[in-house]
């Protein structure tokens, strides 16, 4: 099936400068191929014959392995690469190793790194798409992406839904991406946790800001939890981690405050009984694992659309 779908770039770095139609072109084909993977679960054959290199700089477990899965379904071949089983260890340039990476043919590279602007930077010395699989405290695309095709697939529309999103704010990648996706698709979002991680300044991306949860929580549609990113803090932002749960966790008496059936979300990975009770995780509420399944055809969709825009070729979709 060909299809006037509005993509026309090869690297994904960030959700802001997506447009909806934009954002609604990559859940076009994602439901594409949720639906031929419900069908008959084959392989699609878009990135036969290509390369898909996962240059990940930083610990993963669900996002590289949506990638690896995604591009797999897609019939690519794929290298993983970490940090340290690389030549970065002895010196080597991310440029060097990325236009290395380019010599040996690689069609596409996915790449998380620690350092905000690393993917940014990238796209900017190889010529092949390049896809942000987290940088820094800067952006997730593929994560608020999925979590947004999540929610639309169990509330129907974004408009005027209220989402909260609880937790280390300040450090996270995650919020900054879905602040950015929820508000494209007419959400209205509040941030909260404890002021030193939750800043006011906040305020100036369009969002709520609450330091109390009953307020952040009462009548939303949505909540989604994000773990302390200790990795990522210089300083302590609190006394001690029961005390944050003691204020900020999320417990069976506190999601009672959310609209009846409010989903609840987590982009992993969880920590148990500190930011949610495990009961909750495990709930019907949750759709933590349903976020992970949507990840590989989100991810399926990104590199199909990157790759056809770098070749200027036709979508096709199943
Ligand atoms: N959600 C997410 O980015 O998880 P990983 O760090 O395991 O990839």
């Amino acid at each position: 099936m060909s299809q006037s779908l509005i993509w026309n770039r090869k690297d994904l770095i960030d959700i802001e400068p997506l447009s909806r139609p934009e954002i609604e072109t990559i859940f076009r084909a994602a439901t594409a191929f949720k639906q031929a993977m419900e069908a008959d679960n084959k392989k699609q054959p878009y990135l036969e014959g290509r390369t898909v290199v996962n240059l990940f700089l930083e610990p993963s477990t669900r996002t590289r392995l949506a990638f690896e899965v995604a591009a797999s379904r897609l019939s690519a071949d794929t290298i993983t690469v970490t940090g340290e089983a690389s030549s970065l260890t002895k010196g080597e340039t991310l440029r060097d190793t990325a236009r290395n990476m380019e010599a040996l043919r690689a069609d596409m590279i996915v790449m998380r790194h620690a350092a905000s602007g690393a993917p940014n930077y990238l796209s900017k010395v190889v010529d092949i798409p390049v896809i942000n699989a987290g940088d820094g405290s800067h952006a997730h695309p593929t994560q608020a992406l999925l979590d947004a095709f999540t929610l639309l697939e169990k509330l129907g529309s974004l408009e005027g839904k209220k989402i909260t999103i609880l937790g280390d704010i300040l450090f996270s990648r995650v919020a900054r991406s879905n602040i950015s996706c929820l508000q494209k698709l007419g959400a209205e979002v509040t941030v909260a946790g404890p002021s030193t991680l939750v800043p006011k300044r906040f305020e100036r991306m369009g969002v709520k800001v609450s330091h109390r949860l009953k307020e952040a929580l009462t009548d939303a549609d949505a909540v989604m939890l994000l773990r302390i990113q200790h990795e990522r803090q210089t300083a302590t932002h609190f006394p001690s981690i029961g005390e944050y749960t003691s204020m900020f966790g999320l417990n069976k008496a506190r999601a009672a405050w959310l609209k009846p059936g409010a989903i609840i979300m987590h982009p992993g990975p969880i920590n148990r009984g500190v930011e949610i009770d495990s009961e909750l995780a495990d709930s019907s509420q949750s759709v933590i694992l349903r976020q992970v399944t949507n990840g590989i055809v989100i991810r399926m969709a990104v590199l199909h659309l990157c790759f056809c825009a770098h070749h200027k070729q036709t979508v096709h979709l199943p």
